[in-house]
């Protein structure tokens, strides 16, 4: 199995995979290719391991689309493709990119708009947030970096970024908290043991994170045809928040009581992931969710689903402000924000380019993906006349000419027949 879901056990990676991968950046203080299994096996938990220092240096990004390339220069062929891919025949994954292309500015031009003053604050369950980009949970940063999910905390709260951290994380939820002074959530992937899940749940609070997200959606394969294919064993890395055999069964018969047991057990507000069909959102709300975050994982659930931002306007529409939206899957620029705001978003997550920003430049590295986007996000904002992200709406969009949401062209006039 390839999913980034808990699994039984460690398979098959060859060492010389992982070594490639978690190797990367240790140069400096660790014999090469020590890898962070074998740092585990030494030190006897990973979250010793997980002290070990790597890269920590600012990015120069232009585009994240290319941090994709530069990351494939570091990662294994096994992490590389894990990492990149989408499940299936991979339409949802690509239709992540193009689904940004039915949408276009519409900008109001003449507002007086003062660049340094724009305001991209929101408020997401009561804590006051510089900036609606955040990072979504993603499992196994220690296949990017060795100071895995907390070089991804330090590196989000340099710029006070809400970040999300996977259950399936390499280093412990408490390390995590301890390393990010930034606004924080958990994200939890229920157990088939409830004992389990309920053991998790309650350090979540203590450690301090303000938020749980369920996350709905992945609940079965995640992988490519060409994976499969390939025959490539899944990489792997020790979870740092289960003692060992213990992660490994998810519950994939979910429920909506499932959204009321975790509140119950954390007093936490909960955060419903993986939303694609306005109904579930209502199903959400109901079930007693205070925000719902429209995804379909990055291309990696059921392929075939569309677009998180083709299904986010029907969503927004049903959802009518009652709770917060986050939106993820596909985010790669500060226009993709903006658009994906103006369509009904409060904020909106991303994945794969933070994690090959973890990769190629650690803490620091993160920290210059946020601020790319979030100075992106600004540059649009100022082009579209808007001050705060408040005044951001459908008005600064239209549907792109061309686009699969184009109103059919007029029928051409009929050309009266020559006398
Ligand atoms: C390798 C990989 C691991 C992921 N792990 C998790 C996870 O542990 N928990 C979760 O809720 N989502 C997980 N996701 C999904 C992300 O939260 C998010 O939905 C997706 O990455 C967003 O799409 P993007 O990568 O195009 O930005 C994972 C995605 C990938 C590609």
């Amino acid at each position: 199995m390839h999913t980034d879901i808990p699994e039984t056990s460690a398979p098959n990676e060859s060492r010389r995979d992982l070594f490639k991968i978690a190797g990367f950046g240790l140069a400096a203080t660790l014999a090469p290719g020590l890898a962070l299994a074998q740092l585990k096996a030494e030190s006897g938990s990973p979250s010793l391991a997980l002290q070990r220092k790597g890269i920590d240096r600012a990015l120069d990004i232009i585009n994240p689309d290319l941090l994709e390339a530069e990351a494939k220069k570091i990662y294994s062929a096994a992490v590389y493709a894990f990492v990149t891919q989408g499940s299936g025949k991979q339409w949802t994954l690509r239709e992540n990119q193009y689904a940004w292309d039915d949408w276009a500015f519409s900008p109001h031009r003449m507002g007086g708009v003062v660049r340094n003053k724009i305001d991209t604050s929101v408020t997401l369950l009561g804590e006051k947030l510089p900036t609606p980009i955040i990072v979504t949970p993603f499992g196994s940063h220690g296949l990017h970096h060795p100071e895995a999910e907390v070089a991804t905390a330090r590196g989000a709260a340099m710029s006070g970024a809400l970040a999300c951290f996977s259950s399936a994380s390499t280093a412990s939820l408490e390390d995590i908290a301890k390393a990010s002074t930034g606004p924080k959530w958990f994200q939890m992937y229920l157990n088939v043991d409830e004992g389990i899940s309920r053991e998790v749940l309650q350090r979540v609070p203590r450690a301090g994170y303000k938020g749980v997200i369920i996350t709905i959606d992945a609940i079965g394969q995640g992988s490519s045809d060409a994976y499969v294919r390939s025959g490539k064993a899944r990489p792997w890395l020790p979870y740092g928040n289960f003692p060992s055999g213990t992660a490994n069964a998810f519950k994939t018969n979910l429920s909506w009581s499932d959204v009321e047991m975790i509140r119950k057990i954390t007093g936490l507000p909960v955060i419903v992931k993986g939303v694609t069909r306005p109904e579930d959102a209502l199903a959400a709300i109901q079930a007693g969710a205070s925000a719902v975050q429209v995804s379909n994982h990055g291309g990696r659930a059921l392929d075939g689903t569309p677009a998180a931002i083709t299904m986010l306007p029907r969503i927004a529409d049903v959802v009518k402000g009652q709770v917060p939206i986050i939106l993820d899957s596909g985010i790669r620029r500060g226009t993709d924000v903006a658009k994906a705001l103006a369509l009904g978003a409060n904020a909106v997550a991303v994945g794969r380019p933070l994690m090959y920003s973890l990769a190629l430049g650690g803490a620091k590295g993160v920290d210059s993906l946020l601020k790319f986007l979030h100075t992106e996000l600004v540059e649009t904002m100022l082009h579209l006349g808007v001050n705060r992200l408040g005044e951001l709406d459908s008005s600064h969009v239209i549907a792109a000419p061309g686009g699969r949401f184009a109103t059919a062209p007029a029928p051409a006039r009929a050309i009266s027949p020559r006398e």
